[in-house]
């Protein structure tokens, strides 16, 4: 399968982990959309315990056991994302597209179509929780990201069923510049 596909990097921010994995955005991946049909080629692609709902939570979050798939089954949505320069980006999703959202990267639905109807999965089933930055203590924090670390990378894209290339292309915390941020969750300063 061929498809146009855009890449995000992040860093911490604040008490945001973010991820050294690029969030990814995979265009047209079912054309036309539909909840059964994004489901299935999650399900397919080993990321389960999928729902569909009206849209994501409205205020900004992220997830630290489990990464997340979401795919928009019907209508739009506009993100704002911890990525990209400057730490925070707008994307703005169409019926048949899928995100790739790394554990760790907040996110919230900023604006919707009317008839918004979105797909949501996790690789293996993982269940996932729900961390906002505003009411995490910096031992949480550090709690948080030491559950990103040990999260491996998944077997398969939800949407391309490829080895996930993105991510195993990514590069280690030594040389992405992470090094410093990895020491300091175990120091006691
Ligand atoms: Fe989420």
């Amino acid at each position: 399968m061929t498809l146009k596909t855009e890449t995000y990097n992040s860093k911490p921010l604040g008490l945001i982990p973010n991820s050294r994995f690029p969030l990814l955005v995979h265009r047209g991946v079912v054309p036309g959309g539909g909840a059964k049909a994004i489901k299935t080629c999650f399900r397919e692609n080993g990321w389960s315990n999928n729902w569909d709902y009206p849209g994501v939570y409205e205020y900004a979050h992220f997830h630290s056991t489990t990464h997340e798939c979401l795919g928009c089954a019907q209508g739009w949505m506009e993100f704002s994302l911890s990525v990209g320069e400057g730490g925070w980006t707008r994307v703005r999703i169409e019926a048949g597209d899928v995100i790739v959202m790394p554990a760790g990267v907040s996110h919230e639905m900023v604006a919707q179509s009317d008839d918004i109807h979105m797909c949501g999965g996790y690789p293996d089933g993982r269940e996932w929780d729900d961390i906002q930055e505003q009411f995490l203590s910096e031992e949480d924090y550090k709690r948080a990201c030491k559950r990103i670390m040990m999260l491996p990378i998944p077997a398969k894209d939800p949407a391309t069923g490829e080895a996930m290339p993105h991510w195993h292309d990514a590069p280690s915390s030594v040389d992405s510049g992470w090094n410093d941020w990895r020491h300091a969750l175990d120091s006691r300063g």
